[in-house]
This record gives C-alpha cells, sequence and structure tokens, in this order.
C-alpha cells in the first residue's frame, strides 16, 4: 500500500511526538511492505510566525491532497496575548472546520502495568475499554453570534450553542456504528434538563437507535457522566456527546490511564481523510526537554491505519508494541513514579521500535 501523509507538527511538544510516530510508522512501513510519504505543513503557532495565518491556505490544500493526516498539537504562552480570532487554536478549529471533521473518536483503554500510574485505585480502572465519540464542528466553539457587547453601560461576552438536526444525526449514527462493533451500548450525554439543543439532540438520539436494535442506548447528564466515569467508568461503552462536554470529559477520562500523554484520538470527515493527534496540548512546561511521551501520538497512528487505511493487522501489532513495552516497565516522566529513572522521548520510541 501507498499513503501520503500531510504531517502538522506545531508547536511546543508537537514537533518532537510527531517525529517520533514518524519513526515508528517507518518500522510498520518495512515490516509490512507499505510505502508512507511524509509533506510537512504549518499549523498553529509556528504558522503565524511564519506566515502571519494560524492556517496557512497551503496547509488546508496540503491536507486535502493527503490521504491521512497526522498532526502534534497547537499554542503556547507566546501566542496567548494575541485577539482570539488570530490564536493558534484558531488554526486548530478552522482546519477542523475546512475538512469538515466532525467525529473525534477518542478511545480509552487502561493498560493493566499502568494501573498504578493512576491516582485511581486499581480495581476501578483495570479492563476501561471505553470510546469517547465527541462532535468536533459545532456547539459553543463554533456557534454565532460570539462577541463582545455593552449593554446596561456594562461589558457583556457571549458565545452561542446551536445545533442543527443534521449535525447531531451524524455524529449520534457514528457512535452506534462503533457501538455496534463494540460491546452494543450507547451511552448519550447531555444537559437536557436545562439546554435546548439537549432536548433536541436526546429525540435525535432516539430516532438513530430505531436503526441500531442490538444497541441499547442511555441518556446521561454531563454532569452525572463526569462524576460516573470516576465513580464506575467500566460500565461504559461508547459515550457520544457534543463538542464542549466531549473536549473536557475525554480529558477527565485521560486520568483513567494515568496520563494525557497516553491518549490518541483520530477526527473523521464527511468529505476528506481523517486527521490523527494525541488528545494532549503543546505542554510548554516540557517542550524541548525530551521528556513527552510519544505515547499518545504513536497510538494515533495505529489508529490511522485501522480507520484510515483498514490495516487491523498493522495497528493490532502496534498496540501491542506499545502495550509489551509497557509490561516491561518502560516509563515516561508522566508515568513514572520516580522521575530520576524516567526514559526520554526518543528512549521510549527506541523502545517501541524495538518491540516492533
Ligand atoms: P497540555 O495538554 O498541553 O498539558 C497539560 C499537562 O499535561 C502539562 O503539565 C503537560 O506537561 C502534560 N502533558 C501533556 N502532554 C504530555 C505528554 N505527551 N507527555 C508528558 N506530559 C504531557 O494542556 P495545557 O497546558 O492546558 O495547554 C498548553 C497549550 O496547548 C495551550 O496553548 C493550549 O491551548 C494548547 N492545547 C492544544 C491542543 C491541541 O493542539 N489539540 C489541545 C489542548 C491544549
Ligand atoms: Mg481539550
Amino acid at each position: 500500500m501507498r499513503k501520503k501523509i500531510a504531517v502538522l507538527p506545531g508547536d511546543g511538544i508537537g514537533p518532537e511526538v510527531t517525529s517520533s510516530a514518524l519513526k515508528v510508522l517507518n518500522i510498520i512501513g518495512e515490516r509490512f511492505g507499505h510505502e508512507f510519504t511524509y509533506e510537512e505543513g504549518l499549523i498553529g503557532g509556528v504558522a503565524i510566525d511564519q506566515t502571519g495565518n494560524p492556517l496557512p491556505e497551503e496547509t488546508v490544500e496540503l491536507c486535502k491532497k493527503s490521504d491521512a493526516i497526522l498532526l502534534g498539537a497547537v499554542g503556547g504562552p507566546k501566542w496567548d496575548q494575541l485577539p482570539g480570532h488570530q490564536r493558534p487554536e484558531k488554526g486548530l478549529l478552522g482546519l477542523r472546520k475546512a475538512l469538515q471533521l466532525f467525529a473525534n473518536l477518542r478511545p480509552v483503554t487502561t493498560f493493566s502495568s499502568l494501573t498504578e500510574a493512576s491516582t485511581l485505585k486499581s480495581e476501578v480502572i483495570e479492563g476501561v475499554d471505553l470510546m469517547i465519540v465527541r462532535e468536533l464542528t459545532g456547539g459553543i466553539y463554533f456557534g454565532e453570534p460570539r462577541e463582545r457587547i455593552e449593554k446596561n453601560g456594562e461589558e457583556h461576552a457571549i458565545d452561542t450553542l446551536t445545533y442543527s438536526k443534521s449535525e447531531i444525526e451524524r455524529i449520534v449514527r457514528k457512535g452506534f456504528e462503533l457501538a455496534q462493533v463494540r460491546n452494543k451500548k450507547v451511552t448519550s450525554v447531555d444537559k437536557a434538563n436545562v439546554l435546548e439543543s439537549s432536548r433536541l439532540w436526546r429525540e435525535v438520539a432516539e430516532e438513530v437507535a430505531k436503526d441500531f436494535p442490538e444497541v441499547s442506548l442511555e441518556h446521561m447528564l454531563v454532569d452525572n457522566c463526569a462524576m460516573q466515569l470516576i465513580r464506575a467508568p467500566k460500565a461504559f461503552d461508547v459515550i457520544v456527546t457534543e463538542n464542549m462536554f466531549g473536549d473536557i470529559l475525554s480529558d477527565e477520562a485521560s486520568m483513567l490511564t494515568g496520563s494525557l500523554g497516553m491518549l490518541p484520538s483520530a477526527s473523521l470527515s464527511a468529505t476528506c481523510c481523517g486527521l490523527y493527534e494525541p488528545i494532549h496540548g503543546s505542554a510548554p512546561d516540557i517542550a524541548g526537554k525530551g521528556l513527552a511521551n510519544p505515547l499518545a501520538t504513536i497510538s494515533s497512528l495505529s489508529m490511522m491505519l485501522k480507520y484510515e487505511f483498514g490495516l487491523e493487522q498493522e495497528a493490532e501489532v502496534l498496540n501491542e508494541a506499545v502495550n509489551q513495552v509497557l509490561s516491561n516497565g518502560a516509563r515516561t516522566a508522566d508515568l513514572a513514579k520516580d522521575a530520576s529513572h524516567a526514559l526520554s522521548t526518543d528512549e521510549m520510541t527506541e523502545r517501541v521500535i524495538a518491540a516492533l
């Protein structure tokens, strides 16, 4: 198989973790006889510095003519003082919108060798295997109006949470399709006791459920879900939810695995190839120090192999390699009990390559 991958390293630890992950992908290519080629594009702060624009048009074009996209992370204190529409995050939000990357898949699986890295009790988290399906191109992160206004002599700020029926339908359907080949349970998360958009969400979820008689549907309010994720995470299979709720719940769920540096994601499009990225940000506090955990990005490539290229065996082999290095005690600083014995980004990458 020959595939062309657009690589958008971005800011902070983004370049470190993407370059690690590509080394690993090259080994998969060699071992299974695939040819992966890469072309880099600019996004986020680095794009602002070089072009004045967090999402240059060439980057969108590059992504559109590629077979898949690998992204590191964007943002950092250097650009924090810029106005909202010029910030690095605008580059990523813009790309999600331009490519209609509406479905963000965030699997949360605990590694039995890592349960000690979590702050939660091992009996609670051992064997967790859930998938958060987050809507990515609608909701309050995109709704209009968003503005500052003067009202009654006081400054007000407005954000808007809006969803159309079709936007809800396609993401809920994605959740059901995934549940169908997993453990056949969908938890639709909303705030239907307060929000009108959530009440529409519930109605649509009920309609979609009729097409999946083998899959059970439960509705859960987001505040309860935040609590249940910590109390009994094994009760979940697929969680499907709107953009901001999914953003928050998935960071919370990352702590079931012990570190934000472990969690991969896939963002699937209605019209274009998918984008694969770790769920963490640019981690400015550790950038450039060789401390970043590359496993979230490496596991994102495993999702790319599976969801974009249909290479299930290759994906499985890669997951197994990650599992093996963790079982053998390999730990980056975010996972290590004793930081003085932690592996660097490169050392962890080498361990995965050796396991492959
Ligand atoms: P963050 O995810 O960058 O970092 C949170 C904490 O987790 C930090 O202590 C960091 O060192 C640690 N961490 C994150 N990834 C790690 C890894 N791979 N290995 C080891 N430790 C890791 O979130 P934060 O600090 O809130 O945001 C930093 C910047 O990243 C901000 O500018 C934010 O806007 C941006 N951001 C970008 C995202 C993206 O590009 N998708 C997502 C989230 C935040
Ligand atoms: Mg987030």
